[in-house]
């Protein structure tokens, strides 16, 4: 591989067909890494509005810090994954107590804060620090197995030492900032799982993959991921425009997110059987049944739309009106089931 032909090519290809985005006009590591950690498992145009809503209200360490973790739960709710909130507002606290609010400047220091992992610190070094440390993620594995034909499966113990290895063998150290996003935006734009545009690869003249065309079998995956199935029933209550609301806790999906009343079953529960749970003078309004695909589950969801004169007594629950269910950070799914429902708000 001639590394300065690679380098040129990739560097000059980013200078002219980068995307413009927030987070990369700023050599700021607190906003660097709140994108980082909102793109880890998130597109950037899903994750775009997010930034920026979450930097206006929390624009440095110590403003995060200071906030609750239920109002930082709420400027996370519906992008998922929300251990990484519960994370970046532990790491806040931590750079606050063990740092005197300096973000640290060093990768050893920066990898030691919580939910950062060596991706995101190196993320955060090379592009607010320019320090030589090479990022691996999705598209730059997608990126290095294609250009070295190499079919190790990349989520193994060999496969992520061998790229790790391959990632900073192939860092421009003299421009780790502009190489690190290069990289990135090439597997996002041109260097794409399907039909990748090798027409326009500014480094196709060095791709084994395009020489042998082997593109579309790589990277290789070694773990298929399982899909579970789970049945959720949840019951929207509605006394005078008071209902019930339930903060889950626990190693689960949701953690901390607040939804309706549940019972969770092994297959739907029909609504003679949920009726048969609620008290004599219970009006069942409507059912609505949604699908909700997680990465690893299917979620099966029934929400029971229920009229009470009066709100039962459910364990953990507390009552909240219609109106101020703003107010609490919910999961994508209780937001489906609000929204376009035809029962009025009040
Ligand atoms: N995905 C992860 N990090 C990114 C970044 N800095 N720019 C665009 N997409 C990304």
């Amino acid at each position: 591989m001639n590394l300065q032909y690679y380098h040129r090519q990739l560097l000059t290809w980013y200078g002219q067909n980068h995307r413009v985005l927030p987070w990369r006009d700023t050599a700021d590591p607190y906003k660097i890494w709140i994108s980082e950690i909102i793109l880890q498992q998130t597109r950037v145009a899903q994750g775009y509005d997010y930034y920026l809503r979450f930097i206006s209200r929390f624009p440095d360490v110590k403003t995060l810090a200071e906030a609750s973790e239920d109002e930082v739960m709420r400027y996370w709710q519906g992008l998922g994954y929300y251990s990484r909130a519960r994370n970046l507002h532990a790491a806040a606290r931590q750079i606050m107590s063990g740092f005197a609010g300096v973000f640290p400047q060093t990768y050893q220091e920066v990898r030691s804060l919580k939910g950062v992992g060596d991706y995101t610190a190196a993320a955060v070094c090379s592009f607010a620090y320019n320090l030589p440390y090479a990022v691996v993620d999705g598209n730059v594995y997608r990126v290095l197995a294609r250009l070295s034909d190499e079919d190790t499966p990349f989520d193994t113990a060999d496969g992520k030492k061998l790229f790790a290895d391959l990632a900073n063998r192939y860092l421009d150290t003299r421009h780790p900032a502009l190489y690190n996003q290069a990289i990135m935006e090439l597997g996002a734009l041109c260097c794409v799982p399907q039909s990748p545009d090798c027409g326009h690869c500014p480094v196709q003249v060095l791709c084994k993959a395009y020489a042998r065309n082997t593109q579309s079998l790589l990277p290789v995956k070694a773990k298929k991921i399982t899909v579970k199935d789970r049945y959720l029933n949840y019951i929207i209550y509605n006394a005078s425009g008071l209902t019930l609301l339930h903060q889950r806790t626990g190693q689960d999906i949701w953690k901390h997110l607040y939804e309706f009343p549940l019972m969770e079953t092994d297959r739907l529960m029909t609504k003679d059987e949920l009726m048969a749970t609620q008290p004599k003078n219970a009006v069942l309004l409507q059912t609505r049944d949604f699908v909700h695909q997680l990465t690893h589950q299917r979620l099966h969801a029934r929400f029971f739309w229920i009229m009470v004169s009066s709100l039962p007594s459910v364990k953990e629950c507390i009552p909240v009106s219609f109106s101020q269910l703003d107010d609490y950070a919910l999961s994508r799914l209780t937001l489906r089931a609000l929204s376009g429902s035809h029962v009025d708000k009040q």
